[in-house]
């Protein structure tokens, strides 16, 4: 968080609007319990290392009481501890060492579906069919003989059909429920006024324990067209895993549960003076769809995940940036960066490609994108690695894979159990310092040999690791006043580099090339992402000076 109190001129200073949070993958942080699976006790005891990296915050992937259909986003009870996790008790011991750090927590909250194994749903499908039990849910009469067809043609984010047929009470096949992932997934009918009022239970359930906010999962989706219509071209719906089969996401009253949350958390505010955050994940076609979704009184900030999906392009990142600047700035809110999550090939690895590999390149821009981001006006999301500069670790064997996309896709192409392998903490051999298990204990997913070289205690200890480069640029972002909230100006440049000025002389400049280029300032950088001798900007390099005048 940059230290502003004025922003041109206005006093808008509330944390979030430049906090940069980090995304720990529970499962894969730390394992305290020695059971190979990160808990949260296991975050607690990591808290210092955060605390030392520079973030404003902590973002904890689900730990609720889960079969893990889905790795946790297929939630049995949203007001618990899974085992497997801690307990509540753990719970709120992670939340007060946050909080003594000044550290703050989001949790992820999962509203478009829950479990399979969710107590309403298994009333649901022990009730009857037109009942109060199945009204929480979409269930609906199949079409064709016997009801034996999907009531619509609508397809799964996961692969198949987003209906599945269930057997009813008295043995014979029935109607079918909709799940937008998997069949373990069913969603809520949140035309519901029960499904509504569930949630704001669990809202304030957690905040009544002292979080600070929360990542909103899927939060365009909720409702759906009412009248489940077939999709004109379900095809196109499903191609990629963040596409939008525009009748069952983004619909119009979606706007006002985050108008109703909103409210919910300007009340916790308005009693003691902490102000709480939404972040949603929003994946909408464009930056202004996704701006409608910050405006005042909704959500204060989505993931902007045009950034994400660009290429390694200047004219490609520069469109994206612009368009967030213009579009999402606009609403009074800020951009909210994020270039790695848990459902993404990590930069190393996609900005890599199809260069061949051990060239270092994918590393060389995964840096150079992350001092952009950096610098960009707004908030910015790390998701646990990218500090270590993990790269993807794409030659898990079949057996070992856990994410649902492969299991109902049968393909390797989606799948995200790469950017989920544990992380390395110590040491030369798997698990790394993972868990405190003994000694053969392994960790859920193999971890590479090669994870050595990343392994957090090696990375603290030289100065030229990733590590060192996001440690820099946080302690220049919270010293610096021309970095995180505000504005941006482009700078001229030569074709495949940009440069642009923030505030009072900070000026960032990316090198997508691979040849040198000179500097667009001649001094010293303040921070580079590669060696970068005073007047040239190497390729696949990006940069930060002050341009005294
Ligand atoms: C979101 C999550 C992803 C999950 C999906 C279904 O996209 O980030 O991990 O599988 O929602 O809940």
């Amino acid at each position: 968080m940059a230290p502003h109190r004025q922003v041109d001129g206005v006093n808008r200073h509330h944390w979030w609007r430049d906090a940069v949070i980090y995304q720990v993958y529970v499962r894969s942080f730390l394992d305290s319990t020695g059971d190979g699976i990160g808990d949260l006790a296991g975050v607690r005891a990591g808290l210092p290392y955060l605390r030392k990296l520079g973030v404003d915050g902590i973002w904890l992937s689900p730990f609720y009481p889960s079969p893990q259909a889905d790795h946790g986003y297929d939630v049995a009870d949203y007001r618990d501890v899974d085992p497997v996790f801690g307990d509540l008790a753990e719970f709120d011991s992670l939340v007060a060492a946050a909080r003594r750090l000044g550290i703050r927590v989001l949790l992820d909250i999962v509203p478009n579906h829950c479990s399979s194994e969710h107590p309403w749903f298994r009333e649901a499908l022990a009730a009857a069919p037109g009942s109060p039990e199945r009204a929480r849910f979409h269930f609906a009469d199949g079409r064709g003989p016997d009801g034996a067809e999907p009531p619509n043609n609508w397809h799964a984010m996961f692969g198949g059909p987003a209906w599945t047929r269930v057997t009813e009470p008295d043995g014979r096949p029935g109607q079918w429920y909709l799940h937008m992932f998997t069949p373990e997934q069913p969603d809520w009918n949140w035309r519901e006024a029960e499904v509504a009022a569930d949630f704001e239970r669990t809202l304030r359930f957690w905040l009544d324990r002292g979080v600070d906010g929360f990542r909103i999962d899927v939060a365009a989706g909720l409702f759906k067209h009412p009248e489940l219509p077939d999709s004109p071209d379900p095809e196109a719906d499903a191609r990629t895993r963040d596409s939008v089969n525009p009748l069952a996401w983004n619909q119009p009253e979606v706007h006002d549960v985050w108008r109703h949350w909103r409210a919910v958390c300007e009340e916790y505010t308005a009693r003691d003076g902490r102000e709480r955050l939404l972040v949603g994940e929003v994946s909408v076609p464009t930056a202004r769809e996704h701006a409608r979704y910050v405006r005042a009184d909704e959500l204060h900030q989505a993931f902007f995940f045009d950034l994400l999906s660009a290429p390694w392009d200047a004219d490609a990142f520069r469109k994206v940036i612009s368009e967030a600047m213009q579009d999402i700035a606009g609403t009074g809110s800020t951009v909210t960066w994020v270039l790695n999550n848990h459902d993404q090939v990590r930069t190393v690895t996609r900005y890599g490609e199809p260069a061949p590999e051990g060239s270092g390149l994918g590393a060389a821009r995964a840096r150079a994108a992350a001092l952009l981001m950096l610098a960009l006006p707004g908030a910015a999301y790390i998701y646990q690695g990218e500090e270590l500069g993990l790269p993807e670790v794409v030659d898990l064997p079949d057996d070992v894979l856990t994410d649902p996309i492969f299991r109902r896709t049968g393909s390797r192409a989606r799948i995200r159990d790469g950017c989920r392998v544990p992380l390395p903490w110590s040491g030369q051999a798997s698990p790394f310092g993972f868990t405190s298990g003994a000694e053969g204990t392994k960790p859920w997913l193999p971890q590479p040999e090669y994870f050595a070289e990343y392994a957090t205690h090696r990375a603290l200890a030289d100065t030229r690791s990733s590590w060192h480069l996001y440690r820099d640029g946080l302690q220049l972002r919270a010293a610096l006043d021309q970095l995180g909230d505000g504005t941006l100006r482009w700078l001229d440049t030569q074709p495949g580099v940009l440069a642009f000025a923030r505030g009072d002389g900070l000026v960032c400049a990316v090198n997508f090339g691979t040849a040198p280029v000179p500097a667009p300032v001649s001094g010293t950088p303040l921070l580079a992402s590669g060696p970068c001798p005073t007047g040239v900007l190497p390729g696949s390099t990006a940069a930060w000076w002050i341009d005294a005048p």
